[in-house]
């Protein structure tokens, strides 16, 4: 078991980069040595107000012996490529989500992580929070009994600005996705990893507001596993944009969630005192998560997991689970068709 201060790197400096950077510089067995950012500008300034070292290359920078982790916070579609390069030289990886755009690469993450024994932890922060951890809690305990209605309605908004402001954003080959791989993915994960796996998806995915070649607008109806049955709607374009909303529902009781606060908890026999849980900040209709508290937990959990040599909390294996949901709902509009997520 090592004791010493690790040392971490962060590959893209915009807007999620501070949650990392801060989550680190807030941890006392983190540090941050130095950030990479192909726009030399934003290095700079990254490295400044961190006072750590810059690179533009970020093979460069992985060529250091003394980087333990590296932060993977560029565009989506990059993250497989730069996982595998920094597990290859001996780092361990977080990275954020989608920690792929396609299973084959998440898969090949997966695998790089076994051959070079390195950790590779997925960034989904609100599993860190504790009304989530609540829920996942009582209804795996069986407190609404049976599952049977699992709901997430995630209507937000994202401005043509929005899209226009980075080249990768709303394109199949770097975002992966729209409404659902990028913003909904969040809440996705929430419902798999509290109702259980999911079976099979029908869905409509549509482009109805924005300029951009990925959906803004997505329909899903979903089949547990478990039975229990199911919507996922997704927007990026409804105004002025609204808290998502969760709801599960079992055979003795209920539990909603609207934003990150629970709106009803219809639990049997179970009190919530429902102040005693934190916020997170909306993200309805601004990118920008407010706490970086869920990105210092998943940090400090990686060093525990180097320390004990444990899994990380969320690891690629888990990490999966949401892209795999959402390439089938993606393939259902397409094909028109029930997709069963075993075939895929
Ligand atoms: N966890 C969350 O809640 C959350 C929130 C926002 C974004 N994200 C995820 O974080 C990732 C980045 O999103 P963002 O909004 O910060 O994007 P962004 O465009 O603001 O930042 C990406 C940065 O990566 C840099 N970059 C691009 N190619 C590079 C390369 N080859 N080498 C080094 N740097 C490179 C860009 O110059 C840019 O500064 C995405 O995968 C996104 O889905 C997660």
């Amino acid at each position: 078991m090592e004791d010493r201060v690790l040392n971490f790197a962060i590959i893209g400096c915009g807007v999620i980069a501070p949650n990392h950077a801060e989550g680190i510089v807030n941890t006392p067995s983190a540090r941050l040595v130095a950030v990479a950012d192909i726009v030399e500008e934003k290095a700079v300034k990254f490295a400044q107000k961190y006072n750590c070292d810059w690179y533009t290359d970020y093979k460069k920078m992985l060529d250091r012996p003394d980087i333990d982790v590296v932060n993977i916070c560029t565009p989506s579609g990059l993250h497989p490529e730069m996982a595998i390069e920094a597990m290859k030289r001996g780092k361990h990886v977080i990275t954020e989500k989608p920690m792929a755009i396609t299973l084959e690469q998440a898969d090949a993450m997966i695998s790089a992580s076994k051959e070079y024994k390195r950790k590779l932890a997925c960034i989904f922060q609100r599993r860190t929070q504790s009304i989530f951890k609540k829920i996942k809690e009582v209804t795996s305990q069986g407190a609404i009994g049976k599952l049977i209605l699992g709901d997430a309605y995630m209507k937000y908004f994202r401005s043509q600005a929005y899209y226009d402001s980075g080249d990768w954003r709303g394109t199949w080959a770097l975002d992966g996705g729209g409404a659902l791989m990028n913003q909904g993915i969040h809440c996705i994960d929430l419902m798999q990893w509290i109702m259980g796996e999911v079976g099979s998806v029908f869905a409509y995915t549509r482009t109805l507001a924005r300029k951009i070649e990925v959906e803004d607008t997505a329909v899903s109806v979903l089949e547990y596993k478990n039975g229990a049955i199911g919507i996922i709607e997704g927007t990026t374009s409804v105004v002025p944009g609204f808290d998502h909303r969760l709801e599960f529902h079992g055979v003795d009781g209920s539990i909603l969630v609207n934003g990150e606060k629970i709106a009803r908890w219809e639990v049997p026999g179970l009190e919530l005192k429902l102040d005693s849980y934190e916020t997170a900040g909306s993200t309805a209709s601004d990118p920008r998560v407010a706490s970086y508290r869920g990105h210092q937990i998943l940090i400090q959990d990686m060093i525990d997991s180097i320390k004990n040599d444990r899994d990380p909390l969320i690891p690629g294996e888990e990490g999966k689970k949401a892209l795999k949901i959402i390439l089938a709902i993606y393939k259902s509009s397409r094909e028109r068709k029930e997709v069963y997520l075993d075939t895929m």
